[in-house]
């Protein structure tokens, strides 16, 4: 059993808006799978179908094998949803909101007390269990979300944006739970977000969309293959002959890292190569004319290559 399956999935929006447009994917249970996209591409639209938070227009969808359009109670059951502006009581603590959350679950108070102050204690809220809501502060109030979406054990956690109010190091702790969650737990990750690096840490499999269409999906070795470049090396060297300094400069890999002349004649150079194999070659190119080589790197393209890649494609077309 898939943990989502969706068919042909769109949803129009009563004004007319196609915020989801004919979107098939299927997820493995315990993938982490990251569902990037540039603001208004339909991640959020897509995540509140799934859970039945809003009903789709065509197609099917399926989690765990129950239908939200159906039975959304049963996708409950097995789904947590952390979302932008998760609704919770500014006049109840921490730890009342937990418990009440449990309580809508079907946990008795006393599993839920436990329960509650474990996920506090996870995310860093211990302390602040018995403040009020109204007292939290933006960050505090997306890891008490976070922990409300897992109060009831779910086998599928969805994270929408759940690090964007973060300062560096409670993302960095949130996006370790997570990892745990799905490593030791098996749970399984639909995590959007724009936060590129982070996903890159923790995700086994990626989803890019764009005005509701799914442009790409696949492991960053896939999404790799599917871009250009094989890798960006940068080289910074002094009296490079005139002949590779042309090659070289047609091949820079992008406006965002071009050629850049350096002071007393060092140039530093970003560009495309097809393999390994070739970079000894221009090295040893620099050296036999005289020239000085101060620093070689190289570097398969980052999600966020592979992001501004696919996108601009986009642009243009
Ligand atoms: N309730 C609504 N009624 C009409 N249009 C909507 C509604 N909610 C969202 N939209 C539109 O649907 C599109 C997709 O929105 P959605 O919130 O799913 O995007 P998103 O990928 O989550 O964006 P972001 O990264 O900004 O959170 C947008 O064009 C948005 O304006
Ligand atoms: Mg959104």
């Amino acid at each position: 059993m898939y943990a989502v399956e969706m068919n042909h999935l769109s949803k129009i929006y009563t004004g007319g808006k196609t915020a989801v447009a004919d979107m098939s994917l299927m997820l493995e249970q315990g993938e982490v799978f990251g569902f990037l996209g540039p603001n208004g591409a339909g991640k959020t639209t897509t995540v509140k179908v799934l859970n039945g938070m809003l009903q789709s227009s065509e197609g099917k969808c399926m989690v765990f094998g129950e239908d939200p359009a159906r039975e959304p109670e049963k996708v409950h059951a097995v789904s947590g949803v952390m979302t932008e502006h998760a609704q919770m009581y500014n006049h109840l603590t921490g730890l009342q909101n937990l418990i009440f959350y449990g309580a809508m679950f079907g946990i008795g108070e006393e599993e839920s007390r436990k329960r509650a102050r474990e996920l506090l204690k996870q995310l860093e809220l211990a302390d602040a269990a018995g403040q009020k809501l109204s007292a939290y502060s933006t960050g505090m109030r997306q890891r008490l979300s976070i922990a409300r979406a897992l109060m009831h054990r779910p086998k599928i956690l969805f994270l929408d944006e759940p690090t964007s109010g973060l300062d560096p190091e409670s993302a960095y702790n949130v996006n370790q739970m997570i990892l745990a969650l799905a490593k030791e737990q098996g749970m399984t990750v639909f995590l959007c977000t724009h936060q590129l690096r982070y996903a890159q840490e923790i995700c086994t499999r990626y989803g890019l969309i764009d005005e509701g269409k799914l442009l790409t999906v696949g492991t960053l070795e896939e999404l790799r293959d599917g871009v250009s470049s094989g890798m960006s090396v940068q080289i910074r060297a002094d009296r490079v002959p005139d002949a590779l300094e042309d090659a070289l400069r047609k091949r820079a890999v992008s406006d965002r890292c071009r050629n850049t002349e350096q002071t007393a004649g060092i140039r530093e150079f970003t560009f495309e190569a097809a393999s390994e194999e070739e970079i000894p070659h221009i090295v040893s190119q620099i050296v036999e004319s005289g020239g000085k080589v101060y620093h070689v790197s190289a570097s398969r393209p980052s999600l966020e290559d592979i992001y501004f890649a696919l996108t601009a494609e986009r642009r243009q077309q």
